[in-house]
């Protein structure tokens, strides 16, 4: 695993999108997992203006969104398919009919996160997954727990996850409970995985991710750990729990 620590979360944001950048270079249709939340909104912005000043070309690129709220469909302002179409889709070229997600509103949540699994299985595979890490170590929706499931699933949300999306919402209680998640198997399977965490409230699980001698399924990015194709990017915020790390 290699571990990347930059001055701040602007340096961070620039990193992963480089790392993108070459990713849709080298295969220009490349299958990437995007994530949401607010770490990757600068990272985002990063690929929106390479797209504009540098020519970066979407135009074959397909995308997926790796998890959704249930009961939030795909134009909910609040939902994760609104959140990636604003915050990069229609800033850049890419065609909307290689985008996708889990549509957790829509029919039985069985059928729906088998059919996203043999979504990810026709395309071939995610070749590189943009993940960010919730405080509890969740990633995606994968939430700390006694089993972490491989297929896509429904997930309850924990306490923490709930407040701390809260801020996107109106209040506490618009919070959906639960999430439709895709499961470790595609995400591991990922052929190129980056992580970034960024500011102080990040520090105290990126120290027990980081230092974690073992898989523990009560911090569930520590299957990661496995990976042979990982990428860590943190500020120094997020780094400053970390000993020997800086710089
Ligand atoms: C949500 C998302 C995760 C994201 C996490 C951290 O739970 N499902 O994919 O990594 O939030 O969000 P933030 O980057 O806002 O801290």
């Amino acid at each position: 695993m290699e571990v990347i620590v930059t001055k701040n979360r602007e340096e961070m944001s620039k990193r992963a999108a480089a790392l993108i950048a070459e990713e849709i270079k080298r295969k220009p249709n490349a299958l990437l997992a995007l994530s949401t939340g607010s770490s990757p909104i600068g990272t985002y912005q990063e690929l929106i203006r390479l797209h504009r000043e540098e020519g970066l070309d979407f135009s074959k690129v397909r995308a997926l969104n790796m998890d959704e709220y249930v009961g939030l469909n795909r134009t909910h302002p609040q939902g994760y398919y609104y959140f990636m179409e604003h915050s990069l889709y229609q800033e850049v070229n890419i065609d909307k009919a290689n985008t996708f997600g889990p549509q957790a509103a829509e029919g039985n949540p069985k059928e729906e996160a088998r059919r996203f699994d043999e979504k990810i299985e026709r395309e071939g595979g995610i070749d590189l997954i943009l993940l960010g890490i919730g405080r509890d170590g969740h990633i995606a929706f994968n939430m700390p727990a006694e089993r972490l499931y491989f297929a896509t699933h429904v997930q309850e949300l924990s306490e923490t996850a709930i407040q701390d999306n809260a801020r996107f919402f109106d209040n506490v209680d618009q919070v959906p409970t639960k999430a439709m998640t895709i499961g470790i198997e595609h995400i591991f399977k990922s052929r190129k995985v980056i992580l970034i965490a960024g500011g102080k409230n990040k520090s105290g699980i990126m120290e027990r991710f980081i230092n974690s001698g073992a898989l523990d399924t009560g911090i569930p990015a520590t299957v990661l750990r496995l990976h042979p194709d990982i990428k860590v990017i943190l500020d120094e915020d997020a780094a400053s729990d970390l000993q020997g790390k800086k710089g």
